[in-house]
């Protein structure tokens, strides 16, 4: 059975006393619930945080261990101030700052060398979406970046699928849109590896998922839980939303 998840991503969003006030606030509302929390604030805040009830990761990192590469952060870096997953590949990064596949292979590579844990974000644009090519891009973003992996490499790996049309946009994947797009990630990991190891494997959804639609998307089979965004900055909705698996 894959974990349940539900992740924040804060992006580029609070200041250092907002970002403790509200792992504090998290904290106090933990669940007895079966689900990892997990948190992706700016790394800035990260060594000032606690980590006792939630995971806490980086947004971003790079795939060397140091060096003149002005701007970015290190595996080890994150690790030094208690960070122990990193997303890679998020659309953001992708769109925004050129990440390509082969590049997040890097990523992916680096974290397994160093026993870095790690999210790895796919998703379409919308023009994909509406030329109906969704899955072949999706499939191609993993097999460029992921499917060189062993099969020990990929047990419990997770992945977040964000359809970049559905980020920051207020417009949530359907449950069945998000249910179709899952079930074929996990039958393309079967394919390539095996189904054993593909039932291993976490597959969140991340798009304008808020309370109000989190229990029918994390009621869908291959819906393993999710990766927050805007609610992710309210500890109200934030917490409703890790409740949605109840
Ligand atoms: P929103 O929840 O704000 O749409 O963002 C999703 C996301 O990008 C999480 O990584």
């Amino acid at each position: 059975m894959p974990k349940k998840i539900v992740a924040g991503n804060w992006k580029m969003n609070l200041n250092a006393s907002d970002a403790n006030a509200l792992i504090s606030a998290l904290e106090k509302k933990q669940n007895t619930l079966d689900v990892e929390v997990m948190a992706f604030p700016p790394s800035l805040f990260i060594s000032g945080l606690s980590k006792e009830k939630i995971r806490i990761g980086v947004q971003n990192f790079y795939s060397k261990d140091k060096g003149a590469y002005t701007g970015e952060i290190s595996i080890l870096q994150a690790k030094s101030v208690g960070a122990s997953i990193g997303l890679i590949g998020h659309s953001e990064r992708r769109s925004l700052f050129g990440e390509t596949n082969e590049l997040l292979k890097d990523k992916v590579d680096a974290a397994l060398s160093q026993g870095f844990s790690f999210i790895f974000c796919c998703g379409e644009p919308l023009e994909v979406r509406e030329a109906g090519k969704e899955n072949e891009f999706v499939k191609k973003q993993l097999e460029e970046s992921l499917f060189h992996l062993s099969e020990e490499e990929m047990k419990g790996c997770v992945i977040a699928y964000e359809p970049v049309w559905a980020i920051g946009t207020g417009r949530t994947a359907t449950s069945e849109q998000a249910e179709n797009m899952h079930k074929e990630i996990r039958s393309w990991i079967a394919e390539e590896y095996k189904k054993e190891v593909a039932e291993t494997v976490s597959i969140l959804y991340g798009g304008s998922c808020k309370p109000s639609n989190a229990r029918e998307l994390f009621a869908c089979p291959n819906v393993d839980g999710g990766l927050i965004g805007g609610a992710s900055l309210n500890v109200e909705d934030f917490s409703s939303i890790i409740n949605s698996f109840e």
